[in-house]
């Protein structure tokens, strides 16, 4: 079993069957403990010895050890709530909840404008390329609707949420400092004296927020579709909440020794959680937003996303064929089709 993969591999059903009450183990592969079973990740999701993982320290050892700057890095880890802890984390979740709850509906408003001329390629017949062509352009309308950055294309976006991969070599972890370099410039030459904290607002909307929806949009559509072949789209009974997620794992560090569950945590020590255990029976679906104090902020919108991309969809009286579904394999932490195409007669 290769846990690294797991989260996109078609073993990962039997995984979580088999783990869905088992306590937490050591993966000596993967250098951290593995927790799916779905009681254990709320328990200790609020569990105050636990710390944030620990996002910029392969950068800090790049640092030191080859001399590589990472200025960019630095100023994301400064401002991202997902880095910070305490007061800080408080502070910086503060900012990123009052610029959603101020756009949250102008973003909506935008999705709900955009969303029958992103679904009108279903009229052309043919194929239509689902993540392309429908769902990344209508994500984009909801970031840079939210983050009132307009101005801002997919590719700047696109790859920057590796920021949470810890798998990165050195190559990558360069290529991810200029492109958060490139996002902070665009910010700082479109929008007139914007300040450290409202750049950092708008890198965590764009980090947290572009891959993760496109991701749990694109898998939630795909396992729907998939059960229904051949099915015209308005008889497709959607569910209200997305049944996958593009956010299957989150990490956290053991900040002081415990026991849990039977295992003794030490201090220093990796957990990673995989929230798709929630995807399965009667497991409450909200867990893959995770819960506790670094509940995610963009849920609201991602469920409002959701209620308009299956509504969009229960409109078309296309029949559907699923000839194309590829994973994207280069990023170790989230899940997103790389190719969905469909077949529209
Ligand atoms: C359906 C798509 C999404 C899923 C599945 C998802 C999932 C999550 C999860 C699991 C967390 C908890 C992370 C942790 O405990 O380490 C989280 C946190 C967060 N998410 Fe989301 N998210 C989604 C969309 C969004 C969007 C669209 C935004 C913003 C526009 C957003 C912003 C945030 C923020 C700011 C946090 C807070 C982190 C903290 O306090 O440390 N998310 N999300």
């Amino acid at each position: 079993m290769n846990l690294l993969t797991l989260h996109r591999d078609e073993a990962r059903h039997a995984f979580f069957e088999e783990h869905s009450s088992s306590p937490p183990f050591f993966d000596t592969a993967m250098g951290c403990w593995i927790v799916a079973n779905p009681r254990h990740i709320e328990q200790l999701l609020l569990e105050p010895r636990l710390g944030p993982a620990d996002y910029a320290g392969p950068y800090e050892q790049l640092t030191r050890k080859r001399g590589l700057p990472f200025p960019n890095i630095q100023f994301a880890s400064r401002h991202l709530p997902f880095c910070l802890e305490g007061a800080e984390h408080q502070q910086s979740r503060r900012r990123v909840a009052g610029l959603l709850s101020l756009r949250r509906a102008a973003a909506v408003e935008e999705m709900e404008d955009f969303v029958d001329r992103a679904f009108s390629v279903f009229d052309r017949g043919g194929t239509v390329e689902l993540m392309s062509e429908v769902i990344a352009p209508l994500v984009l309308h909801a970031i840079r609707s939210v983050a009132d950055a307009r101005f801002m294309g997919a590719d700047d976006f696109m790859a920057s949420a590796a920021f949470f991969d810890r798998m990165l070599g050195p190559k990558k972890r360069l290529q991810l400092e200029s492109r958060l370099g490139a996002i902070r410039s665009k910010l700082r030459d479109s929008i007139d004296g914007i300040s450290q904290d409202e750049e950092g607002v708008r890198l965590t909307l764009f980090l947290a927020g572009y891959e993760t929806l496109l991701g749990t949009l694109g898998e939630s559509v795909h396992w729907v579709l998939r059960q229904h072949q051949a099915a015209r789209l308005c008889d497709v009974p959607f569910p209200d909440f997305p049944p996958q997620t593009g956010v299957p794992i989150i990490e956290r560090r053991v900040a002081e020794s415990f026991e849990f569950a039977g295992v003794r945590l030490s201090a220093g020590e990796r957990l990673r959680f995989y929230l798709q255990a929630f995807t399965y029976g009667d497991e409450p679906k909200a867990g893959i937003f995770g819960l506790g104090p670094r509940t995610c902020l963009g849920k609201q919108l991602s469920l409002e996303a959701w209620r308009i991309v299956t509504g969009a969809l229960m409109r078309k009286p296309t029949r559907f064929r699923i000839l194309e579904y590829e994973a994207r394999s280069d990023n170790y932490i989230f899940t997103c089709p790389k190719t969905l195409l469909l077949e529209a007669s």
